[in-house]
């Protein structure tokens, strides 16, 4: 059976920073819905949603406090029923991202459950210990323990994989999956028309009463995946959840996050006979190099690609992969491609077009197709993040000056990556009201370089267009042209996402076989075939120009990055560039 999101072309919506629609600096579903002609006219057939319900933002809506409610600050349950209704007549299908693992600890769950050790809901929680010891030294993602006190001082804790204000729930009890297949008929029944499994590969637990193996006196935390992640149970208790969803909802699309599964895990994960997703997100797809400080942290220091592993990689799951791969770059867990990895506008270019035409789904992170980099962030309370203010510590005693830390961190870290969309025009006259927008994406109210008449309009520039108010994280923005700066200018990067986008659809690139070239190292090249139609991508990794000789006769160039010239079956490909023939009329 063929199903929509066999082709889907996913565009990834932070909704906090996308589109601000009455001025508090955050942004909301009104906005989204005045910006859909844009979504639209990118070319992408579906939208993915980061959290939307209500939630104390602890961790930006994965905490969430209420699943059957939208958090206020993104809207009501009208405007979630408008957004929907207007996604769907412009034919894009909407992903809501599923928070599956834990809840805050706000949650009426929770409450109850620290209420008292005979709560009903006390084992919805992972509660163990006594005495206000630690059941084990198994540490969290977030930094520190897994376990924190039981607030009601019981003496027992509580674990959390992330934030501490993140209770794990317990799925080996059998009321919190039908609860949380409860949520998923509530929202499948209000239209939505997938779900992203957030953290999905987590919700089994080894048995408490083991500690990771660590040397002598080293009784630090310790982030023991093997002891909490894909364990054979989230398999055991997905399924039915899977099943579910697909016997009332056979088009709803399941995309789960498996950060570290393996690709045969991710393969057991996606199988058609295993009725579990259609799909998944790994972060394996990213090998870095060494970092250059071998005695600091390697996750703050900006690393070079390595890119013989990241070829390997695409090849494994490429070829692994009975089910279609996701395909993407960044997403709000990682610093941006234009930041991390591309060396210049040319390289996040040629790397889109890479990896995107591969045999897949893609997944855009919005901002991507402006060439949007990491904020710079000012100091290092403003990642509200323990390991950040570790780095800097560290950094500084070993010598690095303070600012080229700070400057590492925002290169790096995820938050960073979550900046403002830079809009560059308004919607609904000036932006001032929910009531007002219109959707006029695409038309500059401020023509590019003129100076704006008003405080109000100076303000709405400094924010890109994306809100009157102060956004809610403040951060310099590097200078990326606005999308609406770029949309009338048929060089931009927004342009180059939309001829790329509009490729993707053609047969050839959406069902087409996959076969990798042989090439020299600092070559990326593969072929995608179907019937008689041909494709060959090429992109040169290398800051040196490269070339390659290959069976060119009878095909046409499509897609450019960067300078490319042909001669005969010869490509020259200029540092950085990339390119895309494709036989007559495919
Ligand atoms: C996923 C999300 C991440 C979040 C975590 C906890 O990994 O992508 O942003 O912090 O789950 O919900």
């Amino acid at each position: 059976m063929t199903t929509w999101y066999d082709h889907a072309i996913i565009y990834q919506i932070y909704p906090k920073s996308f589109q601000d629609s009455n001025g508090d600096g955050v942004g909301d579903l009104n906005g989204i819905r005045a910006r859909i002609p844009y979504i639209q006219a990118l070319g992408v057939n579906a939208v993915w949603l980061n959290p939307i319900f209500t939630s104390p933002q602890v961790d930006n809506g994965y905490d969430v406090a209420n699943y059957y409610a939208v958090d206020p600050q993104m809207g009501t349950m009208a405007d979630m029923e408008a957004l929907l209704a207007a996604f769907h007549a412009a034919g894009i299908h909407v992903i809501l991202d599923f928070v599956l693992n834990h809840t805050s600890d706000q949650h009426p769950w929770f409450l109850d459950a620290v209420s008292s050790k005979d709560s009903l809901y006390r084992d919805y929680y992972i509660f163990a210990g006594q005495n206000g010891r630690r059941p084990n030294n198994w540490g969290s993602f977030f930094g520190g323990s897994v376990w924190a006190p039981d607030p009601a001082g019981s003496g027992q804790s509580y674990f959390h994989l992330f934030d501490r204000r993140m209770p794990d729930l317990n799925w080996a009890n059998p009321e919190v999956r039908h609860a949380m297949q409860d949520v998923a008929d509530f929202w499948l029944q209000k239209g939505v028309d997938g779900l992203r499994l957030d953290a999905f590969i987590h919700i089994a637990k080894a048995s408490l009463d083991q500690d990771w193996p660590t040397a002598a006196g080293d009784d630090a935390p310790v982030v023991a995946e093997p002891f909490f992640a894909n364990r054979p149970q989230v398999q055991d208790w997905l399924r039915p959840f899977c099943q579910h969803v697909k016997a009332d909802y056979p088009d709803a699309m399941l995309l789960g996050e498996a950060a570290s599964a393996s690709v045969d895990l991710a393969a057991a994960y996606t199988a058609a006979d295993n009725h579990l997703m259609d799909s998944v997100v790994t972060f394996r797809y990213f090998t870095e190099q060494a970092p250059a400080k071998a005695k600091l942290p390697a996750a703050y220091q900006p690393r070079e690609m390595d890119w013989l592993a990241f070829k390997q990689g695409q090849a494994t799951w490429q070829q692994t992969l009975q089910a279609p791969p996701t395909l993407y770059w960044s997403n709000h867990d990682m610093a941006r491609l234009a930041t991390r990895v591309a060396h210049g506008p040319v390289q996040a270019r040629s790397l889109a077009l890479l990896m995107y035409l591969q045999r897949g789904i893609p997944i855009i992170y919005y901002g991507e197709e402006l060439g949007l980099e990491n904020l710079a962030l000012p100091d290092a309370a403003a990642f509200g993040d323990a390991t950040v203010t570790d780095f800097l510590q560290q950094a500084k005693a070993a010598g690095v000056d303070d600012r080229q830390a700070l400057a590492w961190v925002n290169a790096t870290h995820k938050l960073p990556a979550r900046g403002p969309m830079p809009w560059g025009d308004s919607v609904g006259g000036g932006g001032t009201a929910a009531s007002g927008v219109t959707g006029a994406a695409g038309s500059p109210s401020q023509p590019a370089g003129t100076e704006p008449p008003t405080a109000a309009a100076a303000r709405l520039r400094a924010t890109a267009g994306f809100t009157t108010g102060t956004p809610w994280l403040d951060g310099t923005a590097q200078a990326t042209a606005t999308a609406a700066a770029q949309d009338v200018d048929p060089t931009s990067s927004l342009h180059f996402y939309r001829e790329l986008i509009a490729l993707k659809k053609r047969p050839l690139f959406a069902a087409g076989d996959y076969h990798l070239l042989s090439t020299s190292d600092n070559l990326y090249a593969y072929r995608r075939t179907l019937a008689d139609s041909q494709a060959l991508v090429v992109v040169n990794l290398g800051a040196t120009p490269a070339t390659l000789e290959a069976g060119l006769s009878g095909m046409t160039r499509r897609l450019t990055a960067g300078k490319v010239t042909r001669h005969g079956d010869h490509l020259t490909l200029a540092p950085y560039a990339g390119v895309v023939l494709t036989t007559h009329q495919d």
